[in-house]
């Protein structure tokens, strides 16, 4: 199935910032590249409500209020208006190819693939490959360990729209690493001439890193404890030195 497209220009109207508000859609709507199907629709708010509409198929304006009842029907009985919406709906199939090149291009996907802990798993080790940011929405990853397509312990999520036309998808495969086994995500995807290969790197083992921050952090603390301590010690000798009625400086802050 092709994806309905909607091409549209927003036209926003204020009165004052805390009352009426109206607004209308110009859309150029299509599923197809070549716009056989092509509908110019317009859709007129006042206050979120829908109050009139221009369907190109119809060639018609269509009110829904007693007042844009009356209008819609002065503008469908004058043949400069019904004309207007003809070369609008023209234009829009027209327009269609130009939109879907410069908009619709296939777009790569970028790619990560990352070990994530896995939750209460026969396996210990869970690998994520992400592809985000693609258009369009169809892709498929898959797992290849020593090149061989690996389909067990494989879960995936959907291609999640991002709301921007661009979509992600996440694949998981849970494993049990194994010294030299290779492991890659193959990508498939429109906006690439052939698969995309990402092979697993594990680092350098990421628990002796939390080791050395965790040290890290841990002589920073002591270190402040120490200068904090010494501070305290120094400031409680010098006020014990300082008799009640007069003023006595200790010799060693002089
Ligand atoms: C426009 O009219 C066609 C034909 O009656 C209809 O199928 C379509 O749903 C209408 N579009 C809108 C947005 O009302």
């Amino acid at each position: 199935m092709s994806p309905a497209l909607v091409f549209f220009t927003l036209l926003l109207a204020f009165s004052r910032a805390d009352a009426l508000y109206g607004h209308g859609f110009a859309r150029c709507q299509f599923s197809f590249p070549d716009g056989h199907d092509a509908v110019y629709l317009e859709q007129y708010y006042f206050n979120k409500r829908l109050v009139a509409l221009y369907n190109g198929t119809l060639g018609k304006m269509i009110g829904y209020t007693k007042e844009t009842i009356k209008y819609a029907n002065i503008y469908n009985n004058n043949p400069a208006f019904v004309n207007w919406g003809k070369r609008k709906t023209e234009l829009c199939k027209r327009n269609t190819p130009l939109a879907y090149n410069a908009l619709l291009k296939s777009v790569e996907p970028s790619v990560r693939l990352r070990s994530v802990e896995a939750v209460d798993s026969r396996h210990p080790g869970m690998l994520v490959c992400s592809a985000y940011n693609f258009y369009p929405q169809q892709i498929r990853l898959t797992w290849l360990r020593n090149g061989q397509e690996e389909t067990s312990d494989v879960m995936s999520t959907d291609e999640l729209p991002n709301g921007n036309w661009l979509y992600q998808i996440h694949s998981f495969l849970e494993f049990t690493p194994r010294p030299g086994e290779k492991i890659t995500c193959m990508v498939e995807h429109a906006s690439l001439m052939e698969p995309k290969l990402y092979d697993w790197e594990p680092t350098a083992d990421s628990g002796t890193n939390n080791i050395v921050v965790g040290t890290a952090g841990l002589l920073l603390g002591l270190v402040f404890s120490v200068a904090g301590l010494l501070y305290y010690k120094k400031k409680s000798s010098e006020r014990v030195l300082v008799p009640t009625t007069e003023v006595f400086y200790p010799e060693h802050t002089l």
